[in-house]
């Protein structure tokens, strides 16, 4: 299987083709962006990062029987992935209300959720990803009935096992951002997980101590963003091979970047 052209460039990632029509290449960049990409800034080490850390939770998944893209990660930046058709709608999960849900509807900050509440986004940055309600996605056809009941079953399990996960390492899962995809399998429709599971589209907090582990560093100009995603992987037991690399990124980025919780 050999690298294509470029298929798609997004903000964090870039697709390629592959010299099989099903399977493509995602490359993780290192540009951060937020609020709709009216913040920029290139983070190096990011993207080896948020691969391995992706990885990591997509193939656990895959062992607890959420079917996903994730073929097989093939070096520090890439991995090779099933190609689907993306639903076009962002699914927001929260357990602890922060970020926008607090502006939106003034609710304090840090609220602990009483049930998981999945929230709808139109995926369109020209709009800047609007909220949509489930009513909207059956009227302009995003999806159907029966693919969102799927979709609500599997991320209600994605966000049990990923809180356990987390919680076994020291981490509290306060809210994280989904994407699913359409495949052909054996001649059916079927949906899968897609996209990326990592600190850009998580938020992690320490446990004991609430500091962010996440890409609210970015957002907020926190510093140390490098730092914090290499404590999510090295937790998470998965920083063996790159070490050196991650390594050499922290010492760089924490040498110009400011401290802060
Ligand atoms: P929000 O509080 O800004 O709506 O974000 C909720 C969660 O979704 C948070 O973990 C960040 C993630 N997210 C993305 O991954 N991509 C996005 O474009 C947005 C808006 C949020
Ligand atoms: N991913 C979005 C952006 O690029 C928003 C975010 O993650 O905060 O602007």
């Amino acid at each position: 299987m050999k690298k294509g052209k470029k298929l798609y460039e997004g903000k964090a990632k870039i697709i390629y083709a592959t010299t099989d029509k099903n399977l493509v290449i995602q490359y993780f960049k290192d540009d951060a962006t937020a609020f709709n990409n009216q913040k920029k800034s290139i983070i190096e080490g990011k993207g080896v990062l948020n691969n391995r850390i992706s990885e990591y939770i997509l193939s656990n998944l895959s062992q607890i029987g959420i079917k996903n893209h994730l073929i097989k990660r093939l070096n520090m930046r890439e991995q090779v992935i099933k190609l689907v058709e993306i639903i076009p709608i962002e699914f927001i999960v929260r357990n602890v209300a922060t970020g926008s849900i607090t502006k939106r509807l003034g609710i304090e900050d840090g609220t602990v959720l009483k049930e998981p509440l999945i929230e709808y986004c139109l995926k369109n940055d020209a709009l800047g990803d609007p909220l949509i309600s489930e009513e909207h996605i059956y009227a302009f056809e995003w999806a159907n009935k029966n693919e969102i009941e799927k979709v609500k079953k599997m991320i209600l399990r994605i966000n049990d096992f990923m809180i356990g996960m987390f919680r076994g390492i020291g981490i509290k899962l306060i809210d994280f951002k989904l994407e699913f995809g359409r495949v052909k399998n054996n001649g059916k429709n079927e949906i899968i997980l897609a996209d990326e599971i990592s600190p850009d589209t998580c938020r992690l907090w320490d446990s004991l101590t609430d500091k962010k582990l996440d890409k609210d560093r970015f957002r907020k100009d926190l510093g140390d963003l490098i730092p914090a995603y290499t404590e999510v992987a090295k937790r998470l037991g998965i920083l063996h091979e790159q070490s050196n690399v991650t390594a050499v990124n922290v010492t760089k980025l924490s040498s110009v970047k400011k401290k802060s919780k």
